[in-house]
């Protein structure tokens, strides 16, 4: 739990015991001469850090060679920062071994696809499921937990970092035999292994496990059931490594919290997070902006699926940027106000700690010019200022601590087993984005002004009156019941295209589509039409779609059509449709209509729910809202998604945050954020 963390994190100068919103960086002192760290602790002090990751890449640092090990420097950091008053989130330092065990072990480096060996020179070069990578990494964990078990500085543990972000897919021997591992625990045996992926098709029978490879390079599409078990599989063997880290430092600490760095973020699709979130003590989750038309709608999104993940409880945003960073083809820096109001958007979907990559910028290595809390121009700079300025703006947001999201009425199902499932070769449509699809109904919702959490398939359903369920493509029968139990006890499920296709082993539900959710929407769809890139068809309530559309059959007498296909092969046929189910509704949605189309279509589809924007009307769309609560009271956060002074009348509350009119209602400069203090009740 966070509050196991916020209780343990140093208190501030005035004593308050009352915890505090935590906020810091990766903190790298190994980069810099002695007499920097005092620096360091004087200006973590004056910008209000009380927090700091440490000993992320520390691994060559802290073991030179097989049997030496050198904590002199990261003592004497631990310390200094202690007597700051600034807590450690201590890395196990396992995400980058060091060249002594490459060369020693090349076996642990990781193959591609195609045979390839991804080589030391970066990091995370290492196998998820290396029995000698494991063994060198665990002794490390067990060196540093035993060392640093009663050191006042440590407030939790960070389980090495990112895992999976270089080297989630690993095609080597040791994978192989992993996966077969893997595979019998599944499958138990062979024959439920060939039924489950169809190898009477292609000749592709197994006669024995050990035939069984990862899907590596291969003549044609390799067999989807194998790729999508491979996906489950690599996603697997990074959770397995993440337990086997956490039992030694539960073992030796059993009262320090434990977690590991996610990435819900804009193309991180490879570990399954909703299914590692109940292997750490606290969700953590990194962030960085992909600049571009409607980027911070992919904060909020990512943001709000971090909670989703965190099952609504606080989490830790352990990294984003002050401004640029350096792994995009352009890096752009944040304009004024940026800096705060993405940290900000974090806190109002949950974030109880805003952590940046890093804290001082480095001056040599691949990420010198990634932007950080002390730019490389000093603290005399608007940077510093800003990171100052923040920390004043947290301290001040001390109340919300520990408070949780308050749900919406709407949630949008966001499920990695059909973003999996639905982007794999040998598809209708290449052009399919799972994600893309799901930003842009969360998109046209907050252009609604609409409040919405993001839901994962682990979550309580029947707690959102309406779900929505975009490209829901794989669709087990007890999910399809949990649906149609949900419309029936009067929710409002709408969906889109490609929904309710395959079952858990990618077959599809015959008899026409979309087979798991057939009844319930209470059509039928004969074929699918995919179109071409750049291709659109006119719907006659004058929205277009592009990307796919159906040929749809109204199956039962309870189906109405919202919307017809005006051309297109499908011309005349059935675009959106909607059944009453139960006491509630089930409505499908045929084509990629796009920001704008779903922002018209959207009233529509929510209107047998009664679910309307909860802002007053000129701020609608131009303001998100969201809402925590807890024992501290009610908070409703207001961020202002423009560039233009946006005034938000109607709202009461004590105002934690931000400016009010004449009328004391909050008024949003361009891109403030506001938070309001209500009673809870
Ligand atoms: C993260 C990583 C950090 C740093 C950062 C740069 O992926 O955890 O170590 O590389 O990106 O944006």
């Amino acid at each position: 739990m966070i509050s196991t963390l916020l209780s343990r994190t140093p208190r501030g100068s005035d004593g308050d015991p009352a915890p505090r919103l935590l906020y810091g960086a990766d903190y790298n002192p190994e980069q810099w001469p002695r007499e920097v760290w005092e620096e360091d602790v004087r200006l973590m002090r004056e910008a209000g850090v009380n927090l700091v990751s440490l000993a992320i890449f520390s691994w060559a640092r802290i073991q030179p060679s097989a049997d030496v090990w050198d904590f002199g420097w990261l003592d004497e950091i631990m310390d200094l920062l202690h007597a700051g008053g600034i807590g450690v989130d201590l890395a196990t330092a396992t995400a980058s071994p060091p060249p002594w065990l490459t060369t020693a072990h090349p076996e642990i480096l990781p193959v591609t696809a195609n045979g390839e060996t991804l080589w030391p020179g970066a990091r995370q070069h290492w196998r998820p499921t290396s029995p000698v990578f494991r063994e060198h990494a665990l002794r490390l964990v067990r060196a540093l937990a035993t060392r640093y078990a009663d050191h006042p500085a440590l407030v939790a543990w960070h389980v090495n970092n990112e895992l999976g972000c270089h080297n989630v897919y690993d095609y080597s021997d040791d994978a192989a035999r992993a996966f077969r591992d893997w595979l019998r625990a599944r499958y138990g045996t062979l024959d439920a292994l060939n039924h489950a992926w169809g190898t009477a098709f292609w000749s592709q029978r197994y006669s024995d496990f050990e035939q069984i490879l990862p899907p590596r390079l291969a003549a044609s599409h390799p067999n989807p059931t194998q790729q999508l078990d491979f996906k489950r599989f690599s996603s697997d063997a990074l959770k397995d490594h993440l337990r086997a880290e956490r039992e030694i430092l539960r073992e030796i600490t059993p009262e320090v919290p434990v977690t590991t760095n996610f990435m819900v973020m804009g193309g991180t699709k490879g570990m399954n997070y909703p299914d590692w979130a109940a292997e750490v003590d606290f969700v953590a989750n990194d962030h960085y902006v992909v600049p571009g038309p409607r980027d911070r709608d992919e904060l909020s999104f990512s943001a709000n699926l971090t909670s989703g993940i965190a099952s609504g409880r606080p989490w830790f945003l352990m990294e984003h940027s002050t401004s640029a960073v350096n792994w995009q083809p352009v890096n752009v820096a944040k304009r004024p106000g940026e800096l705060a109001r993405d940290s900000l958007l974090h806190v109002a979907h949950g974030a109880d700690a805003v952590c940046f990559f890093q804290w001082r910028q480095s001056a040599a290595g691949a990420e010198k010019y990634h932007s950080s809390m002390v730019p490389h121009a000093g603290a005399d700079s608007d940077l510093f200022r800003a990171v100052t300025g923040l920390g004043a703006t947290l301290g001040s947001l001390a109340p919300i601590a520990g408070s949780e999201r308050e749900p919406a009425r709407v949630g949008i199902l966001y499920d990695w087993e059909s973003w999996w499932a639905s982007e794999q070769d040998s598809h209708p449509t290449s052009l399919l984005d799972y994600r893309r699809e799901a930003l842009d109904w969360y998109s046209a919702l907050l252009d609604l002004g609409i409040r919405a959490d993001l839901v994962t398939t682990r979550a309580d359903l029947s707690r959102h009156q309406v779900l929505i369920a975009p490209v829901l493509h794989l669709v087990t029968a007890e999910l399809a019941k949990e649906l149609t139990r949900h419309t029936e006890q009067g929710g409002h499920l709408i969906t889109t295209y490609f929904s309710g296709v395959v079952d858990e082993n990618d077959h599809v539900w015959l008899g026409g589509y979309p087979g798991a959710l057939r009844e319930l929407l209470g059509i039928r769809v004969e074929e699918f039409g995919p179109l071409l890139a750049g291709d659109t068809v006119e719907l006659d309530d004058a929205s277009t779609g592009s990307l796919w559309t159906d040929r749809i059959s109204v199956t039962d007498s309870g189906t109405e059509v919202l919307a017809h296909y005006r051309t297109g092969v499908y011309e005349g046929r059935p675009a959106v449709t909607r059944r009453a189910a139960g006491a509630g509704s089930a409505a499908y949605v045929s084509t990629r209509l796009g920001v704008d189309g779903l922002t018209a279509l959207l009233p529509r589809l929510l209107a047998p729910a009664g679910v309307t924007s909860e802002l007053p009307e000129g701020a609608r769309g131009r303001v998100e809202t969201t809402v925590r609560s807890g024992p501290g009271g009610r908070f409703v956060f207001l961020v202002n998604r423009t560039d233009d002074t946006v005034p938000v009348p109607g709202l009461t509350g004590d105002v934690l945050l931000g400016t009010t009119g004449a009328d004391g209602s909050p008024v949003l400069g361009p891109r403030e954020v506001a938070v309001l203090r209500q009673t809870a009740g």
